[in-house]
């Protein structure tokens, strides 16, 4: 594969800022990666690129390094324990809608693993003063329908009840008998093709039906997640050069699942089904029902992944591992920005450790960011990024 021919840059583009972001890039990447040996004729050749074209292509290694260090900077996730073991498919070369909804349902298949989840990240095309990156619409690679029904309630994930009909509109068929967890398409858009939908193959898509390990009336609820969380509509930065097409994935804390995506009241909202089915008496907040429910659903999501064998981890564990990896980032000499509100689990906070402190709350790049109006398009459908 080799790079797309770069043309001279149109008069608008802030090349000192790029410049200024690629050298505190290549800064830390020498400080970090000593056997890259002195970067002086590196920092040169990126400088004299960018004059000439407004951008500069990395390196596989300053690739690899920079996406790394975007899951290390970023404030909200508590499993950056691990953000060394990141696999990173260098497919910048990768343009066209069909190639790069390709290249995800590619990943889903990877980093899922035969369940032994791979922390993961696909970055497609840079942005270019000569040539917009590709955009994907989705939040995540696989998300489920909401269709609004007649009587006004949500079947399925209310969360996308905007998106799935907008998705209608653009000529998206549901299936014949539309569920509670129908995969939406993935919306890849091009500056060339504008959006193009594309339905993920069965096979991309691996999921876990939930039962409880006791309760044996829980599996009638018909209840399933999908095994792999594939963030796709932020953008990475690295060095100056924005990556608005990299999807990336960890593997699930069981609470996103049971205490959120099931859990919210404007979700899939299972809290009051639950109690009622468990007899607890729901006529008295005082009771706690909703904190009872909220345990089994949860053990429910944790004992499911277990037994489907896909990764997951509890709210403890890996609260327990995040003050480990704070204790090496600081041994390391760096500072790790952290956000309280992300980072202490929606439930039993109290009786994790994250929950006792505060953090630095500073924002580093690399990073990845959630732009408006890529936030806007993941829940409305639009309006497209070139119209
Ligand atoms: N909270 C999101 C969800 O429930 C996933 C966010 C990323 N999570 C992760 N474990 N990498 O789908």
């Amino acid at each position: 594969m080799s790079r797309p021919v770069p043309e001279p840059i149109p008069g608008s583009v802030d090349t000192d800022t790029v410049r200024a972001a690629a050298k505190e890039f290549l800064e830390l990447f020498q400080a970090e990666n000593p056997k890259a040996g002195r970067m002086g004729a590196r920092v040169a050749a990126v400088m004299r690129e960018i004059d000439m074209t407004g951008t500069y292509w990395h390196t596989a290694e300053e690739l690899a390094f920079g996406a790394r260090v975007a899951w290390r900077n970023n404030a909200r996730c508590i499993g950056r324990l691990y953000w060394r073991s990141l696999q990173v498919r260098d497919l910048r070369t990768v343009s066209d809608a069909g190639g790069v909804a390709g290249h995800c349902f590619e990943h889903l298949r990877a980093a899922h693993n035969g369940g032994q989840i791979r922390p993961m990240i696909s970055v497609f095309a840079p942005e270019t003063p000569f040539r917009p990156a590709p955009r994907i619409w989705n939040e995540q690679l696989v998300r489920y329908a909401g269709y609004e029904q007649p009587n006004g309630r949500v079947l399925g994930d209310p969360r996308y009840r905007s998106f799935t009909s907008e998705l209608i509109q653009r000529g998206w068929r549901p299936p014949e008998l539309p569920g509670a967890f129908d995969v939406l398409p993935l919306v890849v858009e091009t500056v060339e093709e504008g959006p193009q939908l594309f339905q993920l193959p069965a096979q991309a898509v691996h999921e876990v039906p939930l039962e409880h390990p006791e309760l044996a009336w829980f599996a009638d609820l018909d209840m399933r997640w999908h095994a792999v969380p594939v963030i796709s509509n932020n953008r990475l930065v690295i060095g100056g050069v924005s990556y608005p097409a990299a999807p990336f994935n960890g593997w699930y804390l069981g609470t996103e699942i049971g205490a959120r995506n099931l859990g919210d009241s404007d979700r899939y909202a299972l809290v009051p089904e639950v109690a009622e089915r468990m007899g607890l008496d729901t006529s008295d907040e005082a009771t706690l029902w909703r904190d009872q429910a909220l345990v089994e659903i949860n053990r429910a999501v944790l004992h499911s992944f277990r037994v489907s064998g896909v990764t997951i981890t509890d709210h403890h564990t890996e609260s327990r591992r995040f003050l480990i990896h704070l204790e090496r980032e600081e041994r390391a000499g760096r500072r790790c920005p952290a956000d309280w509100t992300w980072i202490v689990p929606p439930m039993s906070s109290s009786q994790t450790p994250v929950f006792h402190r505060y953090y630095d709350a500073q924002n580093l790049v690399p990073n990845f960011f959630a732009d408006p109006d890529a936030i806007h398009r993941a829940l409305q459908g639009g309006p497209p990024a070139f119209l």
